[in-house]
Protein backbone atom coordinates (compact mmCIF):
# COMPACT_ATOMS: atom_id res chain seq x y z
CA UNK A 1 0.00 0.00 0.00
CA UNK A 2 1.33 3.59 -0.67
CA UNK A 3 1.65 5.70 2.42
CA UNK A 4 3.51 8.78 2.54
CA UNK A 5 3.32 12.97 3.49
CA UNK A 6 0.70 14.16 1.65
CA UNK A 7 1.73 17.84 2.30
CA UNK A 8 3.50 19.93 4.57
CA UNK A 9 3.20 23.18 6.33
CA UNK A 10 5.75 24.95 8.47
CA UNK A 11 5.57 27.84 11.16
CA UNK A 12 8.64 29.92 12.56
CA UNK A 13 8.22 32.23 14.93
CA UNK A 14 8.58 36.14 13.71
CA UNK A 15 11.47 36.83 15.68
CA UNK A 16 14.77 36.45 15.00
CA UNK A 17 18.58 36.88 15.61
CA UNK A 18 21.42 37.70 13.87
CA UNK A 19 24.27 35.42 14.98
CA UNK A 20 26.76 37.63 13.88
CA UNK A 21 25.20 40.53 16.50
CA UNK A 22 25.43 37.35 19.22
CA UNK A 23 28.75 36.71 18.17
CA UNK A 24 29.78 40.37 18.88
CA UNK A 25 28.24 40.84 22.42
CA UNK A 26 29.65 37.34 23.10
CA UNK A 27 33.13 38.74 22.00
CA UNK A 28 33.57 35.25 19.97
CA UNK A 29 34.89 35.46 15.94
CA UNK A 30 31.67 35.49 14.03
CA UNK A 31 33.36 33.09 11.71
CA UNK A 32 32.80 30.53 14.60
CA UNK A 33 29.33 30.40 14.26
CA UNK A 34 28.67 31.53 10.67
CA UNK A 35 31.28 28.90 9.39
CA UNK A 36 32.52 26.69 12.33
CA UNK A 37 28.60 25.68 13.05
CA UNK A 38 27.14 27.24 9.88
CA UNK A 39 24.14 29.18 11.60
CA UNK A 40 23.73 32.81 10.21
CA UNK A 41 20.18 33.87 12.19
CA UNK A 42 18.01 31.69 14.81
CA UNK A 43 14.01 32.18 15.67
CA UNK A 44 13.38 33.39 18.82
CA UNK A 45 9.46 33.02 20.31
CA UNK A 46 7.65 35.95 21.32
CA UNK A 47 5.92 35.82 24.90
CA UNK A 48 2.37 35.04 23.73
CA UNK A 49 4.03 31.84 21.95
CA UNK A 50 4.85 27.86 23.50
CA UNK A 51 4.97 25.06 22.05
CA UNK A 52 1.09 24.28 21.84
CA UNK A 53 0.73 27.72 19.52
CA UNK A 54 3.68 26.97 17.32
CA UNK A 55 2.33 23.45 16.74
CA UNK A 56 -1.10 24.79 16.19
CA UNK A 57 -0.14 27.28 14.10
CA UNK A 58 1.53 24.98 12.28
CA UNK A 59 -1.09 22.47 12.12
CA UNK A 60 -3.72 25.11 10.92
CA UNK A 61 -1.71 26.16 7.98
CA UNK A 62 -2.00 22.92 6.66
CA UNK A 63 -5.42 21.92 7.01
CA UNK A 64 -5.45 25.37 5.71
CA UNK A 65 -3.80 25.00 2.76
CA UNK A 66 -4.72 21.11 2.18
CA UNK A 67 -8.34 21.94 2.59
CA UNK A 68 -8.98 19.54 4.78
CA UNK A 69 -12.04 19.30 6.94
CA UNK A 70 -10.48 18.79 10.85
CA UNK A 71 -13.67 16.01 11.24
CA UNK A 72 -11.47 13.65 8.69
CA UNK A 73 -8.53 13.84 10.93
CA UNK A 74 -8.86 10.46 12.64
CA UNK A 75 -5.36 10.41 14.14
CA UNK A 76 -3.04 13.71 15.91
CA UNK A 77 0.11 12.93 17.21
CA UNK A 78 2.75 16.10 18.43
CA UNK A 79 6.10 15.39 18.94
CA UNK A 80 8.23 17.80 21.11
CA UNK A 81 10.76 17.81 23.92
CA UNK A 82 8.82 21.35 25.35
CA UNK A 83 6.12 19.48 27.03
CA UNK A 84 3.87 22.74 29.24
CA UNK A 85 2.91 19.50 31.42
CA UNK A 86 4.19 16.45 33.12
CA UNK A 87 0.88 15.11 32.30
CA UNK A 88 -1.89 16.74 29.70
CA UNK A 89 0.05 16.29 26.45
CA UNK A 90 0.45 19.43 24.10
CA UNK A 91 -1.52 17.52 21.57
CA UNK A 92 -5.13 17.86 23.57
CA UNK A 93 -4.75 21.56 23.84
CA UNK A 94 -3.80 21.31 19.50
CA UNK A 95 -7.10 18.88 18.74
CA UNK A 96 -9.06 21.62 20.63
CA UNK A 97 -7.53 24.56 18.61
CA UNK A 98 -7.64 22.99 15.26
CA UNK A 99 -11.45 21.95 16.00
CA UNK A 100 -10.74 18.02 15.58
CA UNK A 101 -13.16 15.64 16.31
CA UNK A 102 -13.71 13.19 19.28
CA UNK A 103 -13.62 10.61 16.97
CA UNK A 104 -9.62 10.82 17.23
CA UNK A 105 -6.42 8.89 18.74
CA UNK A 106 -4.87 11.85 20.29
CA UNK A 107 -1.43 12.08 22.00
CA UNK A 108 2.26 13.26 22.48
CA UNK A 109 5.49 11.46 21.83
CA UNK A 110 8.89 12.27 23.21
CA UNK A 111 12.12 10.86 22.46
CA UNK A 112 14.23 13.72 22.45
CA UNK A 113 15.05 14.84 19.04
CA UNK A 114 14.00 11.82 17.54
CA UNK A 115 10.05 11.94 18.35
CA UNK A 116 8.73 13.53 15.05
CA UNK A 117 10.22 10.42 13.12
CA UNK A 118 9.00 7.80 15.71
CA UNK A 119 5.19 10.24 15.17
CA UNK A 120 5.32 9.59 11.67
CA UNK A 121 6.10 6.03 11.52
CA UNK A 122 3.60 5.28 13.76
CA UNK A 123 1.50 7.24 11.96
CA UNK A 124 2.74 5.74 8.29
CA UNK A 125 2.01 2.51 9.92
CA UNK A 126 -1.55 3.39 11.13
CA UNK A 127 -2.45 4.43 7.66
CA UNK A 128 -0.95 0.93 6.43
CA UNK A 129 -3.05 -0.84 8.84
CA UNK A 130 -5.94 0.39 7.31
CA UNK A 131 -6.53 2.36 11.15
CA UNK A 132 -7.70 5.32 9.45
CA UNK A 133 -10.55 4.05 6.85
CA UNK A 134 -11.00 6.95 4.88
CA UNK A 135 -8.98 9.36 7.66
CA UNK A 136 -6.07 10.65 7.79
CA UNK A 137 -3.11 11.11 10.20
CA UNK A 138 -1.78 14.53 11.15
CA UNK A 139 1.51 14.64 12.62
CA UNK A 140 3.21 17.71 14.34
CA UNK A 141 6.43 18.31 15.33
CA UNK A 142 7.27 21.28 17.33
CA UNK A 143 9.93 22.85 19.63
CA UNK A 144 11.75 25.78 21.19
CA UNK A 145 15.31 24.75 21.47
CA UNK A 146 17.26 26.76 24.63
CA UNK A 147 20.31 26.49 26.08
CA UNK A 148 21.92 28.76 29.13
CA UNK A 149 22.72 32.13 27.63
CA UNK A 150 26.44 32.51 27.43
CA UNK A 151 26.92 29.07 27.07
CA UNK A 152 28.14 26.87 23.84
CA UNK A 153 24.87 25.93 23.31
CA UNK A 154 23.71 29.44 23.14
CA UNK A 155 23.91 29.81 19.58
CA UNK A 156 22.52 26.67 18.33
CA UNK A 157 19.37 27.28 19.56
CA UNK A 158 15.88 28.12 17.68
CA UNK A 159 11.66 27.48 17.22
CA UNK A 160 9.68 26.46 15.30
CA UNK A 161 6.70 23.56 13.70
CA UNK A 162 6.19 21.39 11.03
CA UNK A 163 2.92 19.62 10.46
CA UNK A 164 2.64 17.02 8.18
CA UNK A 165 -0.69 15.23 6.82
CA UNK A 166 0.17 11.35 6.69
CA UNK A 167 -2.04 9.47 4.49
CA UNK A 168 -2.52 6.83 1.46
CA UNK A 169 -2.08 9.89 -0.83
CA UNK A 170 1.33 10.88 -0.84
CA UNK A 171 2.08 14.56 -3.00
CA UNK A 172 5.17 15.17 -1.20
CA UNK A 173 7.01 12.30 -0.28
CA UNK A 174 6.40 8.38 -0.53
CA UNK A 175 7.96 6.57 1.96
CA UNK A 176 9.28 3.06 0.55
CA UNK A 177 9.33 1.24 4.10
CA UNK A 178 13.33 0.81 4.15
CA UNK A 179 14.84 1.81 7.50
CA UNK A 180 17.33 1.19 9.89
CA UNK A 181 17.17 1.93 13.66
CA UNK A 182 19.41 2.66 16.36
CA UNK A 183 19.35 2.75 20.22
CA UNK A 184 21.89 3.10 23.06
CA UNK A 185 21.49 4.74 26.75
CA UNK A 186 23.51 7.65 26.57
CA UNK A 187 23.87 11.11 28.62
CA UNK A 188 24.90 13.25 25.59
CA UNK A 189 21.70 16.08 26.37
CA UNK A 190 18.74 15.91 28.53
CA UNK A 191 16.43 18.38 30.50
CA UNK A 192 15.22 17.61 33.90
CA UNK A 193 12.32 18.24 34.52
CA UNK A 194 12.38 21.30 36.85
CA UNK A 195 14.61 22.73 33.89
CA UNK A 196 13.96 24.88 31.13
CA UNK A 197 17.15 24.72 29.45
CA UNK A 198 18.65 21.59 28.51
CA UNK A 199 21.93 20.36 29.73
CA UNK A 200 24.62 18.79 27.46
CA UNK A 201 27.94 17.33 26.87
CA UNK A 202 28.46 19.48 23.83
CA UNK A 203 31.52 17.64 21.81
CA UNK A 204 30.04 13.93 22.96
CA UNK A 205 26.76 14.56 21.95
CA UNK A 206 28.47 14.97 18.14
CA UNK A 207 30.20 11.52 18.92
CA UNK A 208 26.71 10.07 19.97
CA UNK A 209 25.41 11.71 16.85
CA UNK A 210 28.14 10.01 14.67
CA UNK A 211 27.96 6.46 16.14
CA UNK A 212 24.15 6.31 16.18
CA UNK A 213 24.06 7.24 12.26
CA UNK A 214 26.56 4.33 11.66
CA UNK A 215 24.60 2.21 13.35
CA UNK A 216 21.33 3.50 11.80
CA UNK A 217 22.76 3.78 8.34
CA UNK A 218 25.15 0.07 8.82
CA UNK A 219 21.14 -1.41 9.25
CA UNK A 220 19.60 0.31 6.41
CA UNK A 221 22.22 -0.77 4.07
CA UNK A 222 21.64 -4.33 4.81
CA UNK A 223 18.11 -4.08 3.60
CA UNK A 224 18.87 -2.91 -0.21
CA UNK A 225 17.70 -4.02 -2.83
CA UNK A 226 18.29 -4.85 -5.98
CA UNK A 227 21.44 -5.51 -3.84
CA UNK A 228 24.45 -2.74 -5.18
CA UNK A 229 26.88 -3.59 -8.25
CA UNK A 230 30.47 -5.14 -6.77
CA UNK A 231 31.43 -0.80 -7.24
CA UNK A 232 28.20 0.92 -6.69
CA UNK A 233 27.63 2.45 -3.34
CA UNK A 234 24.39 3.50 -2.11
CA UNK A 235 25.00 6.75 -1.73
CA UNK A 236 25.26 6.91 -5.77
CA UNK A 237 21.37 5.70 -5.27
CA UNK A 238 20.19 8.75 -3.07
CA UNK A 239 19.50 12.22 -4.96
CA UNK A 240 19.40 13.86 -1.62
CA UNK A 241 19.97 13.36 1.95
CA UNK A 242 18.49 15.10 4.77
CA UNK A 243 19.97 15.34 8.30
CA UNK A 244 18.86 15.55 11.84
CA UNK A 245 20.39 19.65 12.09
CA UNK A 246 21.28 21.12 15.18
CA UNK A 247 23.65 23.18 13.51
CA UNK A 248 24.39 22.79 9.78
CA UNK A 249 28.11 21.74 10.35
CA UNK A 250 26.82 18.58 12.20
CA UNK A 251 25.07 17.43 8.75
CA UNK A 252 28.03 18.61 7.12
CA UNK A 253 30.02 16.13 9.44
CA UNK A 254 27.25 13.26 9.39
CA UNK A 255 27.87 13.06 5.42
CA UNK A 256 31.44 12.62 5.11
CA UNK A 257 30.86 9.66 7.84
CA UNK A 258 28.26 8.56 6.11
CA UNK A 259 30.37 8.68 2.67
CA UNK A 260 32.89 7.08 4.41
CA UNK A 261 31.08 4.06 5.85
CA UNK A 262 29.34 3.25 2.54
CA UNK A 263 32.66 3.62 0.62
CA UNK A 264 34.19 1.19 3.28
CA UNK A 265 31.35 -1.15 2.81
CA UNK A 266 32.24 -1.65 -1.46
CA UNK A 267 36.02 -2.89 -1.12
CA UNK A 268 36.15 -1.93 -4.82
CA UNK A 269 35.34 1.84 -4.61
CA UNK A 270 37.66 1.99 -1.70
CA UNK A 271 40.73 0.43 -2.97
CA UNK A 272 40.27 3.27 -5.89
CA UNK A 273 39.20 6.24 -4.05
CA UNK A 274 40.36 5.98 -0.11
CA UNK A 275 43.03 9.14 -0.76
CA UNK A 276 40.13 11.19 -2.17
CA UNK A 277 37.98 10.24 0.29
CA UNK A 278 37.47 13.99 1.75
CA UNK A 279 37.31 15.77 -1.50
CA UNK A 280 34.34 13.98 -2.57
CA UNK A 281 32.79 13.71 0.35
CA UNK A 282 32.66 17.33 0.03
CA UNK A 283 31.93 17.33 -3.26
CA UNK A 284 28.76 14.96 -2.29
CA UNK A 285 27.77 17.30 0.66
CA UNK A 286 27.59 20.49 -1.95
CA UNK A 287 25.38 18.32 -4.35
CA UNK A 288 23.54 16.31 -2.15
CA UNK A 289 23.17 17.84 1.29
CA UNK A 290 23.99 21.32 1.49
CA UNK A 291 20.69 22.06 -1.15
CA UNK A 292 18.64 21.23 2.23
CA UNK A 293 20.19 23.36 4.68
CA UNK A 294 18.96 26.63 3.79
CA UNK A 295 16.28 26.73 6.44
CA UNK A 296 18.57 25.55 9.16
CA UNK A 297 20.85 27.95 9.08
CA UNK A 298 18.26 30.98 9.05
CA UNK A 299 15.78 29.21 12.29
CA UNK A 300 18.20 27.37 14.29
CA UNK A 301 17.78 23.93 16.10
CA UNK A 302 13.74 23.15 15.99
CA UNK A 303 14.79 19.68 17.44
CA UNK A 304 11.64 17.27 16.37
CA UNK A 305 10.90 19.78 13.31
CA UNK A 306 14.83 19.57 12.05
CA UNK A 307 14.43 16.80 9.65
CA UNK A 308 10.96 17.59 8.78
CA UNK A 309 12.01 21.56 8.33
CA UNK A 310 15.01 21.03 5.81
CA UNK A 311 12.59 18.03 4.06
CA UNK A 312 9.86 21.06 3.76
CA UNK A 313 12.43 23.41 2.68
CA UNK A 314 14.45 20.94 0.22
CA UNK A 315 10.75 20.37 -1.64
CA UNK A 316 9.96 24.13 -1.40
CA UNK A 317 12.92 24.83 -3.15
CA UNK A 318 13.73 21.75 -5.44
CA UNK A 319 10.89 19.75 -5.50
CA UNK A 320 9.75 20.12 -8.99
CA UNK A 321 13.13 19.59 -10.05
CA UNK A 322 13.80 15.99 -8.18
CA UNK A 323 9.93 14.48 -9.06
CA UNK A 324 10.71 10.80 -8.34
CA UNK A 325 14.04 10.77 -6.93
CA UNK A 326 15.07 8.66 -4.15
CA UNK A 327 15.75 10.64 -0.71
CA UNK A 328 17.51 9.75 2.56
CA UNK A 329 16.30 10.81 6.08
CA UNK A 330 18.40 10.63 8.91
CA UNK A 331 16.89 11.00 12.53
CA UNK A 332 18.52 11.57 15.64
CA UNK A 333 17.49 12.16 19.08
CA UNK A 334 19.81 12.31 21.90
CA UNK A 335 19.47 9.69 25.07
CA UNK A 336 19.55 7.91 22.28
CA UNK A 337 17.37 6.45 19.45
CA UNK A 338 17.79 7.08 15.62
CA UNK A 339 16.50 5.96 12.55
CA UNK A 340 17.76 6.19 8.28
CA UNK A 341 14.83 5.85 6.63
CA UNK A 342 14.05 6.83 2.86
CA UNK A 343 11.34 7.73 0.56
CA UNK A 344 10.67 9.02 -3.27
CA UNK A 345 9.92 12.59 -4.08
CA UNK A 346 6.15 12.16 -5.34
CA UNK A 347 4.73 13.41 -8.98
CA UNK A 348 2.47 15.66 -8.04
CA UNK A 349 4.86 17.84 -5.40
CA UNK A 350 4.80 21.04 -7.42
CA UNK A 351 0.85 21.22 -6.57
CA UNK A 352 2.15 20.97 -2.61
CA UNK A 353 5.91 21.84 -2.60
CA UNK A 354 5.07 25.49 -0.77
CA UNK A 355 5.32 24.64 2.76
CA UNK A 356 5.27 28.64 3.68
CA UNK A 357 9.13 28.64 4.81
CA UNK A 358 10.35 31.40 2.13
CA UNK A 359 7.38 33.38 2.55
CA UNK A 360 7.44 32.98 6.74
CA UNK A 361 10.81 33.83 6.56
CA UNK A 362 10.77 37.19 4.60
CA UNK A 363 8.63 38.22 6.94
CA UNK A 364 10.53 38.45 10.05
CA UNK A 365 11.90 40.97 13.02
CA UNK A 366 15.30 41.04 13.55
CA UNK A 367 15.93 41.92 17.50
CA UNK A 368 19.11 43.14 18.79
CA UNK A 369 20.82 41.27 21.96
CA UNK A 370 19.31 43.41 24.46
CA UNK A 371 15.99 42.67 22.93
CA UNK A 372 16.56 38.75 22.75
CA UNK A 373 18.17 38.63 26.07
CA UNK A 374 14.87 40.44 27.25
CA UNK A 375 12.56 38.03 25.23
CA UNK A 376 14.69 34.78 26.97
CA UNK A 377 14.24 35.92 30.14
CA UNK A 378 10.69 37.15 30.11
CA UNK A 379 10.05 33.16 28.65
CA UNK A 380 6.32 32.04 27.98
CA UNK A 381 4.98 34.70 29.86
CA UNK A 382 1.80 34.58 27.99
CA UNK A 383 -0.72 37.71 26.79
CA UNK A 384 -1.41 40.34 23.71
CA UNK A 385 0.52 39.57 21.07
CA UNK A 386 3.14 41.91 19.19
CA UNK A 387 2.56 44.28 16.30
CA UNK A 388 2.47 42.27 13.31
CA UNK A 389 1.79 39.02 14.87
CA UNK A 390 2.30 35.88 12.11
CA UNK A 391 1.29 33.03 14.47
CA UNK A 392 -3.22 32.14 14.45
CA UNK A 393 -3.02 31.24 18.40
CA UNK A 394 -1.89 32.84 21.67
CA UNK A 395 -0.87 31.74 25.14
CA UNK A 396 -3.00 33.67 27.46
CA UNK A 397 -1.41 32.89 30.06
CA UNK A 398 -2.03 30.46 33.50
CA UNK A 399 -5.64 30.44 35.16
CA UNK A 400 -6.59 28.71 38.16
CA UNK A 401 -3.69 26.19 37.12
CA UNK A 402 -5.09 25.82 33.64
CA UNK A 403 -3.14 27.17 30.69
CA UNK A 404 -5.46 29.14 28.54
CA UNK A 405 -5.18 29.76 24.47
CA UNK A 406 -6.49 32.31 22.50
CA UNK A 407 -6.82 33.82 18.49
CA UNK A 408 -4.81 36.89 18.83
CA UNK A 409 -6.72 39.98 19.84
CA UNK A 410 -9.15 37.78 21.75
CA UNK A 411 -7.78 37.63 25.03
CA UNK A 412 -10.37 37.28 27.72
CA UNK A 413 -9.43 40.34 30.19
N1 LIG B 1 36.46 30.56 12.23
C1 LIG B 1 35.93 29.46 11.67
N2 LIG B 1 35.64 28.32 12.38
C2 LIG B 1 35.92 28.34 13.69
C3 LIG B 1 36.49 29.46 14.35
C4 LIG B 1 36.76 30.61 13.54
N3 LIG B 1 37.28 31.72 14.09
N4 LIG B 1 36.62 29.16 15.66
C5 LIG B 1 36.16 27.88 15.83
N5 LIG B 1 35.74 27.39 14.65
C6 LIG B 1 35.15 26.08 14.37
C7 LIG B 1 35.78 24.93 15.15
O1 LIG B 1 36.94 24.44 14.52
C8 LIG B 1 34.63 23.94 15.15
O2 LIG B 1 34.56 23.27 13.90
P1 LIG B 1 34.85 21.69 13.81
O3 LIG B 1 33.89 21.01 14.74
O4 LIG B 1 34.59 21.35 12.39
O5 LIG B 1 36.28 21.51 14.25
C9 LIG B 1 33.39 24.83 15.23
O6 LIG B 1 33.81 26.14 14.85
C10 LIG B 1 32.78 24.91 16.62
O7 LIG B 1 33.82 25.29 17.51
P2 LIG B 1 33.94 24.56 18.94
O8 LIG B 1 33.88 23.08 18.76
O9 LIG B 1 35.09 25.13 19.66
O10 LIG B 1 32.58 25.10 19.57
P3 LIG B 1 32.03 24.97 21.03
O11 LIG B 1 32.74 23.92 21.80
O12 LIG B 1 31.97 26.33 21.61
O13 LIG B 1 30.50 24.50 20.78
C11 LIG B 1 28.98 22.73 20.26
C12 LIG B 1 30.09 23.65 19.74
C13 LIG B 1 29.60 21.68 21.19
C14 LIG B 1 28.32 22.05 19.08
C15 LIG B 1 27.94 23.59 21.05
O14 LIG B 1 27.38 24.54 20.21
C16 LIG B 1 26.84 22.77 21.69
O15 LIG B 1 26.99 22.22 22.78
N6 LIG B 1 25.63 22.68 21.02
C17 LIG B 1 24.49 21.95 21.53
C18 LIG B 1 24.63 20.45 21.37
C19 LIG B 1 24.44 19.97 19.96
O16 LIG B 1 23.86 20.62 19.13
N7 LIG B 1 24.90 18.74 19.70
C20 LIG B 1 24.75 18.13 18.39
C21 LIG B 1 24.61 16.64 18.46
S1 LIG B 1 23.28 16.15 19.57
C22 LIG B 1 21.86 16.43 18.65
O17 LIG B 1 21.90 16.55 17.47
C23 LIG B 1 20.55 16.53 19.39
C24 LIG B 1 20.17 17.96 19.47
O18 LIG B 1 19.44 18.46 18.62
C25 LIG B 1 20.67 18.75 20.58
Amino acid sequence: MTVGIERLAVYVPQYALRLTDLAAARGVPAEKLTAGLGVHEMAIPAPCEDVVTLAATAGARLLRAAAVDPESIGMLLVATETGVDHSKPVSIFVHDLLGIGHRCRVYELKHACYAGTAALMTAADWVRAGGGRSRRALVIAADIARYELGSPGEPTQGAGAVAMLVGPEPRALVLDGQSGTYAGNVHDFWRPLDRREAIVDGKYSIACYLDALTGAFEAYRTLEQPPLGASETLTDRLARVLYHTPFPKMAMKAHRRLVELDWRATPARWQALEDRLDDAAAESYRERVAPGLVAAARVGNTYTASLYLALASLLEDHGRALVGERLGLFSYGSGCCAEFFSGRVAADVGAVADAGVAALLARRTFIDVEGYERLIRAGEAGGDPPRDFTGKFVFAGVRRDRREYARPGAIAA
